[in-house]
């Protein structure tokens, strides 16, 4: 008999978790959540969920701090509630980029947040492309790596757009094992963005390491949040003489005036998943959001029977490539 469960919404992302829920064919149990005047958050668990286990559906995208705090009051409600389990889903792992020191004194926030999680008795963590994949090894408990890249990937094979002609492109250093994979799926080369300032010329745009020269050229990374990577990156591939930009990334921040700067860059399209919900008024028209529910369903499906979901990081379309 399939072990029943209950799946929650806190509301950073209700369309993902409305598809997620659909599905499932399993809806989205009742959860009161108030705001008070003074800010403080309340939230009261419905129906009872002693002895279920409990999957909750929260990222930790803007208001980044609220939302988490709701997260860690459902925890807290659940575990009272004498839930058997606890499983976050955060599409979104706001903090992961503070996963070390890179100066003196700072704080090493992912971390942090790893500890406050499990510290409060959460069994298992599920989220996608964390900005460091050992990110991971910050917690004791299981944690469910999903990745984008099958989605990503298949954008393209199911448009027909590749071909000889297309390079991926890391914006920097830290993005190369993830353009060379992508590159590797789709059967294309892969570049560099050197983001060296050139001494001589501080002003001319960073300088390209491989050949964009007359190709299509995908920039990938795992976050755009102010766009400033990305537009950086598609001044040094159009002056290195690329005929068509795609930015590709998992998590469409977008913060501050990201859309306009990425309106105005040297960009054509803009190739994002829904693992953070994007305000209407953010949609510009080469904007393709590609949705990831399918993934982080079938992943809670096989969790919650104890199957492997090694199958759901894989691509359909490239079998043969390790993600
Ligand atoms: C940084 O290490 C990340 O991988 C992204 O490159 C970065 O978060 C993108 O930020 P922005 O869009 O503000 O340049």
């Amino acid at each position: 008999m399939t072990p029943a469960y209950e799946l929650f919404n806190l509301g950073s992302n209700d369309e993902l978790a409305g598809e997620i829920s659909t599905i499932l064919g399993v809806p989205l149990a009742p959860i009161d959540i108030k705001t008070f005047a003074d800010n403080e958050i309340y939230e009261r668990i419905e129906n009872t969920v002693r002895g279920r286990n409990v999957y909750v559906i929260q990222g930790i995208t803007a208001p980044v701090n609220d939302n988490f705090m709701k997260l860690m009051i459902f925890i807290d409600a659940a575990r009272r509630a004498s839930a058997n389990s606890i499983n976050v889903i955060i599409p979104y792992f706001g903090y992961a980029r503070s996963d070390r020191k890179a100066r003196s004194r700072e704080p090493i926030s992912a971390r942090m947040i790893a500890n406050m999680l499990e510290s409060q008795g959460v069994k298992r963590v599920m989220t996608m492309d964390l900005h460091a994949d050992q990110v991971q090894g910050f917690f004791d408990i299981p944690v469910d790596h999903l990745l984008a890249m099958p989605a990503l990937g298949h954008y393209f094979y199911a448009n027909d757009l590749l071909g000889d002609d297309l390079v991926v492109v890391a914006p920097d250093h830290s993005s190369v094992a993830r353009a060379r994979k992508f590159a590797k799926l789709l059967h294309a080369d892969w570049a560099l963005v050197d983001r060296r300032v050139d001494s001589v010329r501080p002003n001319t745009p960073y300088q390209i390491t491989g050949n964009v020269s007359g190709k299509r050229a995908i920039l990938i990374d795992d976050i755009i949040d102010t766009g400033t990577s990305m537009v950086l990156a598609s001044e040094a591939a159009t002056n290195a003489g690329a005929i068509e930009i795609y930015a590709v990334a998992t998590h469409a921040v977008l913060s501050d005036n990201a859309v306009d700067h990425l309106e105005k860059a040297p960009i054509d399209h803009v190739v994002v998943t829904n693992t953070v919900e994007i305000a209407e008024h953010k949609k510009m028209s080469k904007l393709k959001v590609l949705s990831v529910a399918e993934s982080f369903a079938e992943a809670i499906r096989r969790i919650n029977v104890f199957e492997s979901i090694e199958d759901v990081l894989k691509s359909p379309d490239n079998l043969d490539v390790m993600l």
